[in-house]
């Protein structure tokens, strides 16, 4: 393989920059011409693509965001729109991508390889955490511990009104940005999607006899079932009036900022394994990191197996809220 592409697909996440300049520094150190692709699958189908060299990667390991910047592509659901964008890759002479995204991002690569054979290594950017093959997605150390600083500030204004306050944070079908944040914010509970159908937690959480504290932080997954912070919070003014609840969404504050030590590391060693595994030969696969060690795992599993939630983190927050 001489030629390869990197571009970033779906939700940027802080810590993808780490990971473009990690995949074009280590194709340059393999002696492999390096392209960037800009706007995910939509440059890919607009040709906008460019060389990359060590230059173009320096002074951004830093920087949240993406610096070849993402979409959420339609076209490229198309086939019309895939054989677009394989005509454009070999008209460079690209043979194979380094993608980092998610599950869409994951699906897409996946069908351009049946199709055009254009190989693929996907590395797992996205807030989420909800990638199965990898311990943590790139992006999600910073996202919970920018939620975190969020709900210490809310603590301030919470302790001083005793006040109730409903905190939702991002994770579209995914709980664990609002696990950790609850448990790293010394939340009362926590409302996720992999724990449905809480029967009488209204009267858990705010009956006389178990309001004993003088304010309560309640952190809430954007996927969680009843609806969301705004939902949770009108059920509980309903039932107990003299309740009167604040709702803060943290929403996309969440997707910005500077990447956590961790987050660059992740990002780094991605970045440089997703080229090595595809001057390998490997394609189809997400690379991740799994108990410290690189790991790969078909697109396949990545994409339609589900990644458990811890239930020792489960536990803990009931343990912790006696
Ligand atoms: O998948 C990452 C994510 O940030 C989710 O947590 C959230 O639901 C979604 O993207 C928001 O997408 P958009 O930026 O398109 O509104």
């Amino acid at each position: 393989m001489k030629k390869i592409a990197v571009f970033t697909s779906g939700g940027d996440s802080p810590g993808m920059n780490a990971c473009i300049r990690a995949a074009v520094r280590s194709a340059i150190y393999h002696k492999v011409e390096i392209y960037g692709i800009r706007r995910g699958y939509e440059g890919m189908i607009n040709g906008d693509i460019f060389p990359m060299d060590t230059q173009s990667v320096a002074n951004i390991i830093q920087r949240g965001g993406t610096v070849l910047k993402t979409a959420r592509s339609k076209d490229f659901m198309t086939p019309e729109g895939r054989a677009k964008a394989a005509k454009n890759l070999k008209k460079h002479g690209i043979e194979g991508l380094v993608c980092i995204g998610g599950n869409g991002s994951y699906t897409g690569a996946m069908t351009l390889f049946e199709e055009h054979g254009i190989r693929c290594v996907g590395a797992p950017g996205t807030i989420d955490n909800d990638l199965y093959g990898t311990d943590y997605t790139i992006g999600f150390d910073t996202a919970v511990n920018t939620a975190m600083d969020a709900i210490d500030r809310i603590r301030d204004t919470a302790d001083s009104h005793n006040r109730t306050f409903f905190v939702e944070v991002m994770g579209r079908d995914a709980g664990f940005i609002a696990l950790e944040v609850g448990l790293g914010g010394g939340a009362e509970a926590v409302f996720i999607p992999e724990q449905a159908n809480r029967k009488n937690w209204i009267e858990e959480l705010f009956s006389k006899k178990r309001r004993r504290k003088s304010f309560s932080i309640i952190v809430v997954a954007e996927g969680e079932e009843e609806g969301g912070a705004m939902e949770l919070a009108a059920k509980v003014k309903e039932k107990y009036p003299e309740i009167d609840p604040r709702v803060t969404i943290l929403g996309h504050i969440q997707r910005g900022g500077q990447p956590t030590a961790a987050d660059r590391l992740l990002a780094t060693r991605i970045g440089a394994a997703s080229v090595e595994a595809l001057l390998e030969g490997k394609t189809n696969v997400a690379c991740g990191i799994v108990n410290n060690e690189v790991s790969f795992t078909p697109f396949e599993e990545a994409i339609y197996k589900r990644k458990d939630i811890n239930p020792q983190l489960l536990k803990l927050m009931d343990v912790l809220n006696v």
